[in-house]
């Protein structure tokens, strides 16, 4: 394993656990929702049970699988120390569930009071997680480039909340109308700054570590993130001065950044060094795959002036690129840290000469055994082609699509329950004799 792993500092399992089996559990609200409100919802990006849809997968499944992530990878890649971790934990997750589900709520129920309390929820959640692991994330001793990009990633996401719960204030009363000119700044903070962001700093430690491949090139980790951040700046600018020609340039630059970094994680996962067939490395590459296709299919549109179906971007971005990358990632996140407690746990037992009392640790392969995550991979694969093509067809797709995403949901929900189980086990025959 890589040097840089700062074994002693791992949160207890149950901190990212918690937030990691809550993630498909949104994806499966998602899919219910959509099924129950069937092909018309997709008619327009505006329409609320819509809205309720992308903040279930945006807040409930994204949000909620990347604070976890967080929670983990901090202390692990970059040694910081998070003080009390489990009621830390509890007081970023709690929050967010009922915050996300208000939210979802409002838009299904249409009841106005709900929003006010989804913007306190979520204003609580966002500010608290943002403050305390950016004064972590400054404190630290790690000069790797992932500190500096969390640190942009956690700034957006600031901002993504900011203009989400100003633009929510329009749902409440009737004092002003919903800022929907700031929209578009809104989901470009969220998708690009916060997700987008924080996949790349991710990958830039991840993807060598457990795909064995060489590192990022250097002049790539250390000018993406900072030149996204700029342009997203420069961005937001022209909505003060809107200059149609800027708006398109930066739109260019920005769709120039996406394409980089996915060429390049293509190219370093084709020369990996490890021959071993991967899940996660599919998934990696499904998700890059999405990218390009997103880059492709907007650039000929813009050139051939055609419009695209309302939801396509969001089902390529969100469904194809961040859910794609989040589920790939988790399938290395649980194994590595059951692997990691268990070991922990029985050099214990050796140190206090009782090795004979260890349990068995199996190969991180095994903890979610690789064909069950490809089956998994492969539900999904074909739900986000079906998704993409329902944008188009909605008659004809809509529904196959949303029950194999449903599907997709819930074996993954399953995937993650059964290693949680499998440590659980373990933790009592250790505990048995501890
Ligand atoms: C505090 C948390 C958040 C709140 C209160 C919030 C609120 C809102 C509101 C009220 C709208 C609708 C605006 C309108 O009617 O024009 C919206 C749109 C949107 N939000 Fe959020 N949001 C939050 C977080 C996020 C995050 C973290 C993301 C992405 C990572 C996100 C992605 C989007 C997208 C993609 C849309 C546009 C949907 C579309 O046009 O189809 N939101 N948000």
């Amino acid at each position: 394993m890589h040097a840089n792993l700062s074994l002693q500092q791992a949160p207890p399992f149950s901190v990212p656990a918690r937030f990691l089996v809550s993630a498909p559990v949104f994806g499966l609200l998602a899919a219910l929702v959509l099924l129950w409100h069937g092909p018309d919802i997709i008619s327009s990006r505006w329409n609320p049970p819509m809205l309720a849809v992308t903040h279930l997968l945006t807040l409930g499944f994204l949000a909620m699988s990347m604070l976890g992530a967080m929670l983990q990878l901090m202390p692990v890649l970059m040694g910081m120390v998070i003080p009390r971790p489990v009621l830390f934990s509890s007081i970023i997750h709690t929050p967010l569930v009922l915050g996300s589900l208000s939210l979802a709520a409002a838009w299904l129920l249409q009841y106005r009071w709900l929003f006010l309390v989804a913007m306190l929820l979520l204003g609580f959640t966002f500010a608290v997680f943002v403050m305390v692991a950016a004064e972590r994330l400054l404190r630290s001793v790690s000069r790797h480039i992932t500190r500096t990009m969390m640190l942009l990633a956690l700034l957006a996401l600031l901002l993504t909340a900011g203009l989400g719960i100003y633009l929510a204030a329009g749902y409440v009363g009737e004092t002003f109308a919903v800022a929907r000119q700031l929209t578009d700044l809104h989901l470009s903070w969220g998708l690009l700054g916060w997700v987008f962001m924080l996949v790349m700093a991710v990958a830039y430690q991840v993807i060598p570590m457990f795909q064995i491949t060489d590192d990022y090139p250097k002049w790539h980790q250390r000018w993406l993130g900072w030149l996204l951040f700029v342009l997203l700046l420069a961005l937001s600018l022209t909505w003060f001065y809107p200059l149609a020609g800027l708006q398109a340039l930066l739109g260019v630059l920005l769709a120039a950044c996406l394409l980089v970094f996915a060429l390049n994680t293509l190219w370093l996962l084709h020369r990996r060094r490890r021959t071993l067939p991967d899940t996660t490395m599919k998934f990696w590459q499904l998700a890059m795959a999405s990218l390009i296709a997103l880059v492709f299919i907007r650039g000929i549109a813009m050139l051939a002036g055609i419009e695209l179906p309302a939801l396509l971007t969001g089902v390529l971005m969100i469904a194809g690129f961040a859910m794609t990358a989040v589920n790939g990632m988790m399938y290395k996140i649980i194994p590595f840290l059951i692997w990691l407690h268990l070991s922990a746990r029985n050099k214990d037992l050796r140190d206090a000469g009782r090795r004979e009392q260890q349990v068995k640790v199996p190969h991180m392969r095994k903890i979610i055994p690789e064909n069950a995550g490809l089956w998994q991979f492969r539900i999904h694969f074909a739900a986000l082609v079906l998704l993409a093509l329902a944008t188009c067809w909605p008659a004809w797709f809509f529904y196959p699509a949303v029950l194999l995403f449903a599907l997709a949901q819930g074996f993954l929900l399953y995937n993650l329950l059964n290693a949680v189980r499998f440590y659980g086990a373990k933790r009592t025959a250790l505990q048995a004799v501890l």
